[in-house]
């Protein structure tokens, strides 16, 4: 079932919750790819009912980000979760979103979810000022309105998944955070609603993400730890079709930054490819 408006998913979610049935909340910004199915699926086995939500939230984009372009195709995103079997997709306007306020980052409108600076000012937050602020404020608001027992997010988000279980540690938020594993092509590609931005050629050159990626890892397993030496394996993978923003090897749960990596590392990656930022980042010890 499609709703746009607000009330409409609160009235729905209150019959369920009287019928003592347990909810699940996939936050999704559309352009759904099978990454997102496989959230979805999750939710399904764990929940007895599931809420999608359909949003491409303006207050996480900067101004010079893919906002306007970003994909939206609401339709077909509407077929695949009804072949899911999911029971709302909640597909609200900026304007119910957000109503009267500026959607750019401004706090004299519209009151943020702000996450310590720790947190967003390292990694994909370094570059995206603001973005995480954005995050925060649009998956509380979601919270509030479906008020879920569940959410499930992707790995592939990794940065955004650690700061939203401290959000809801920090907030008392009474909602249990499920994260799933990133799901990938074949060729080893992390799927993203992005990758559409891309060519053949351009899918081809983006390999080499999860290529330093595995490299890393397996580096790891042969026993090199020392994360300036884990890092220089990415060079020679690197052309002048890459222009890489970071590659990090951090604590998977705090993202605190090490010098000798350890089982409960995480290496993350964000490169450009004909102009598309994209994002990759694998555990060193667990099967990813
Ligand atoms: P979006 O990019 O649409 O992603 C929605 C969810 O799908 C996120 O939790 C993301 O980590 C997960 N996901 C994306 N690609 C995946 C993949 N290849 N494998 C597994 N999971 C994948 O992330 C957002 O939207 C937004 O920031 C949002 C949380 C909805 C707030 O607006």
């Amino acid at each position: 079932m499609l709703i746009h408006k607000i009330e409409e998913v609160r009235a729905q979610v209150k019959e369920w919750k009287k019928e003592g049935l347990s909810v699940g909340l996939v936050p999704t910004m559309g352009a759904l790819h099978a990454g997102h199915l496989s959230l979805i699926k999750k939710a399904k086995e764990t929940c007895d009912k599931v809420v999608v939500s359909d949003f491409v939230n303006p207050i996480q984009f900067g101004p010079s980000e893919d906002f306007d372009k970003y994909p939206r195709t609401l339709d077909e995103d509407v077929r695949l979760c009804s072949g899911e079997d999911v029971d709302i997709v909640f597909a609200p306007s900026a304007d119910e979103m957000y109503g009267g306020n500026k959607i750019r980052l401004s706090n004299d409108t519209l009151t943020y979810v702000c996450p310590p600076f720790f947190y967003v000012n390292t990694l994909c937050g370094k570059s995206r000022t603001g973005h995480f602020d954005g995050v925060c404020t649009v998956v509380l608001k979601l919270f509030n309105i479906v008020q879920p027992d569940y959410a499930f997010f992707g790995q592939k988000d990794a940065q955004q998944v650690i700061i939203i279980k401290k959000m809801v540690n920090d907030l008392n938020v009474p909602i249990n955070i499920i994260q799933c594993p990133i799901i990938r092509e074949e060729s080893g590609l992390a799927l993203s609603s992005r990758n559409k931005y891309l060519t053949e050629q351009g899918k081809k050159d983006a390999l080499v993400l999860s290529k330093i990626l595995n490299n890393i890892k397996t580096c790891y397993s042969k026993g090199i730890t020392d994360v300036s030496a884990l890092k220089e394996t990415a060079y020679s993978f690197l052309t002048d079709k890459h222009d890489m923003e970071y590659l990090e090897i951090v604590d998977r749960d705090t993202l605190e930054n090490k010098t000798k990596a350890d089982d409960n590392s995480i290496a993350l990656i964000a490169c450009r490819v004909e102009n598309v930022r994209l994002i990759d980042n694998i555990y060193l010890k667990e099967e990813n």
